[in-house]
């Protein structure tokens, strides 16, 4: 924790409790019957997540970092870990026969939450001689990790039926595609990932700086849409995973409703289909190290932290931080275009790159959350960069890494290609 722990202290109390409280809507856009639904087969039911989010906050703060003692053993194990099993046999081994009561799993929850509250307020947060505390990283690790389970619960919403979901009114417009663009991103250096005394927190997989040469390429200037995915299908490639076919007409899923295609929006797919885009157009999907050239570099030759400058991320910068759940046309944030007038590299939608995730040099697991991405370095999952309209600001940093397999087709994933 760098700057003053007090005044950090309560920011992360006063975050903490805003996240329980997201959490909490989300919650409520699911109807009470459906909470033991798995929308998505290769990941848990709701009531897992209900669970989960405060259960790894009280595991990993409280009692691992902090020593405290248990609340419930049991439920601690139950609650600990669920993510993205590679395959429906693997998922199915780590379905327990009989979920806890909702009423069993909100006295556990509420529970966790007093203790974890009651950590962030009076608990030694940052002491240098624990590796779990070191410059906080565990009251850090709790709240980015409530963040990201907010993105993956959406997601896990949207594939409910409607009559499962309470839907909140929402608002779309579909817009003119602005003209197609290319940009020149002339030759230079890419830092990926960050210095750990650089930033307050990051994950392990943002660990050590690494700077890149990259040579001269073209990038789109913007998100491939719907619109121009469709001339694709029309071709013989494959549907996007959240476009549904209505007799000659093609509509498209939003978190809460069924629209006719917005043919301005950016096109969610997966790593798969981006890829075979690409080839169709005679391109390719970016690098990890292209990313941060079109995003981060400038012409100068010196980088910014974000597309936009230095400024923190704020609204007018790009859809992302829950202002809306859904996209909005490409190029509707010419204040978030990059240095060389690349448009909405952060927010509308996270970009695919072509780099396997993999650990930077001088990788190390991090003593909170060992697992967090040791696991995934398998050569199956891809890089991601950027944010959609539903992840956390807190998220939105340079060296910030997301990552998926090659055809998970329930992420929020668009992409642009590179010639
Ligand atoms: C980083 C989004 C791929 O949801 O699988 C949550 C985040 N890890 N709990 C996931 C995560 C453990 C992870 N992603
Ligand atoms: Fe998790």
């Amino acid at each position: 924790m760098i700057a003053g722990l007090e005044r950090e202290r309560s920011l992360l109390e006063a975050e903490y409790d805003a996240n329980r409280r997201r959490t909490r809507l989300i919650f409520e856009m699911v109807a009470p019957e459906a909470y033991y639904d798995r929308p998505i087969p290769l990941r848990h039911p709701f009531v897992f997540y209900d669970g989960h989010i405060p259960g790894f906050s009280f595991l990993t703060l409280v009692r691992r970092a902090l020593g405290g003692d248990p609340i419930d053993p049991l439920l601690e194990k139950l609650f600990e870990r669920g993510i993205d099993p590679g395959s429906l046999t693997e998922a199915q081994r780590s379905a327990p026969q009989a979920w806890p009561s909702r009423e069993t799993v909100e006295a556990f929850s509420d529970a966790c939450d007093a203790r974890v509250r009651e950590a962030l307020r009076t608990g030694c947060l940052d002491d240098s001689s624990n590796p779990r505390l070191v410059r906080g990283q565990s009251a850090y690790t709790i709240v980015e990790h409530e963040q990201m389970h907010q993105e993956t619960l959406l997601y896990i919403v949207h594939r409910l039926s409607r009559d499962r979901k309470r839907p909140l009114p929402s608002e779309y417009w579909d817009g003119e595609r602005p003209h197609y663009r290319r940009v020149e991103v002339a030759a230079g250096a890419a830092t990926l990932g960050a210095r750990r005394d650089a930033i307050a927190f990051g994950w392990d997989n943002e660990f050590d700086e690494t700077i890149v040469a990259v040579d001269a390429f073209e990038i789109e200037a913007d998100n491939v849409t719907n619109g121009d995915y469709l001339a694709f299908v029309d071709a013989g490639g494959e549907p996007a995973p959240f476009w549904r076919r209505d007799g000659d007409e093609w509509k498209l899923a939003t978190l809460f409703d069924e629209i006719p295609l917005p043919a301005s929006w950016p096109v969610y797919v997966t790593y798969r289909q981006a890829t075979e885009y690409a080839r169709w157009k005679g391109m390719r999907l970016p690098s990890e190290a292209q990313y941060h050239r079109a995003a981060f570099g400038m012409p100068e030759g010196a980088e910014r932290s974000f597309p936009w400058g230095e400024d923190a991320p704020q609204p007018k910068h790009g859809n992302f931080g829950f202002v809306r759940f859904d996209p909005v046309p490409i190029g509707s944030y010419p204040s978030g275009a990059s240095a060389w007038g690349v448009n909405d590299l952060v927010g509308n939608g996270w970009e695919w790159t072509s780099t396997p995730f993999a650990p930077l040099p001088g990788f190390a697991p991090m003593a909170s959350y060992p697992q967090y991405s040791a696991d995934f370095f398998d050569g199956e999952h891809f890089v991601m960069k950027g944010a959609s309209p539903v992840t956390h600001a807190r998220l939105v940093r340079r060296s910030f890494r997301n990552w998926f397999r090659d055809d998970y087709p329930y992420a929020y994933g668009t992409f642009r290609c590179v010639a």
